[in-house]
């Protein structure tokens, strides 16, 4: 979901595949990942959704530290059918949509420095592996990252990659859904840090909008910092429902004609959760 056209690194494989090498991990890279672990796994239970809290059993392998890939590939086969590969970094589009519709998550292998635990913009192993694997263990969320893929590979097709990227963004990285009442999160790209976990559901500056797939589609994102719009699914089936028995071609096409929507924009149709101040994303421009 990049738009990159870089050429494939010497020595990857030809679906820029590298081993993961488990055994060149520094003491200071698993000491780095333990950190953010305990972390996280003490601030969750309560704001991640069940799903995932329930996932998270799948990274608790013998050994603490950054997990061995093919373990923990062994593991999530015996769930759902899905493996985790290691890649040296981001991916062309195709590449990651070809590796999802194969039930194979791609993950960076190198892990952020100690001095960065709070904030990164490219993904590390721990993003990858902490953010995504665990939902990847559920059953409906499994089949909605296989169906992606599969659009993806047909979006590319309809010159509509970046409407789907959309999707992805406001889903699968900074997805809230409504779970007991309460807003919870899901998105790795949440879940997978600290400060996020605590803006995304307490901060009063972003707006929380029911989930709409189309209106979805039309929002800008920002890569740089805390989301300024977060959408709220009501179930995994629920957004499994409206995407992968949904021909996404018309709508592709609708929305030609439809103009795009700025990242803390709130329209008439919106089902909004909460109208946000945006005094931080003011207080950071
Ligand atoms: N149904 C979508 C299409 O027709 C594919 C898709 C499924 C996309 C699930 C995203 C998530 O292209
Ligand atoms: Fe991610």
């Amino acid at each position: 979901m990049t738009g990159l056209t870089v050429d494939r690194p010497a020595g990857t494989a030809e679906d820029w595949t590298i081993p993961q090498d488990w055994d060149s991990y520094s003491p200071q890279d698993h000491a780095v990942w333990d950190a953010l672990f305990a972390r996280q796994a003490a601030l969750l239970p309560g704001r991640a959704v069940k799903e995932f809290i329930d996932g998270l059993d799948i990274l608790r392998i013998a050994k603490p530290g950054i997990p061995n890939l093919e373990d923990l590939s062994e593991r999530l086969m015996k769930r759902t059918g899905w493996q985790v590969v290691a890649v040296p970094g981001l991916v062309p589009d195709d590449v990651f949509f070809e590796h999802l519709a194969n039930r194979r998550f791609v993950a960076g292998r190198f892990i952020r420095r100690p001095d960065q635990l709070d904030y990164l913009q490219e993904p590390d192993v721990f993003h990858d592996v902490f953010g995504h694997v665990p939902l990847l263990a559920h059953p409906v969320f499994a089949d909605y990252m296989q169906a992606y893929g599969e659009g993806g590979l047909r979006a590319d097709g309809l010159g509509a990659i970046e409407k789907l990227a959309r999707l992805y963004w406001y889903t699968v990285e900074f997805g809230l859904i409504r779970q007991d009442a309460e807003l919870k999160i899901y998105g790795a790209g949440i879940v997978s840090s600290y400060g996020e976990s605590l803006f995304a559901l307490d901060d009063p500056s972003p707006n929380r909008i029911g989930f709409g797939l189309k209106r979805l589609m039309r929002t800008k994102y920002r890569i740089d910092d805390y989301q300024q719009s977060y959408f709220v699914i009501d179930s995994f089936d629920d957004l499994l429902r409206q995407t992968v028995e949904m021909d996404f071609a018309p709508l592709y096409e609708e929305l030609k004609q439809e103009s795009t929507i700025e990242a803390d924009e709130i329209i008439d149709e919106d089902r909004v959760f909460n109208r946000g101040t945006q005094d931080y994303a003011r207080s950071e421009a």
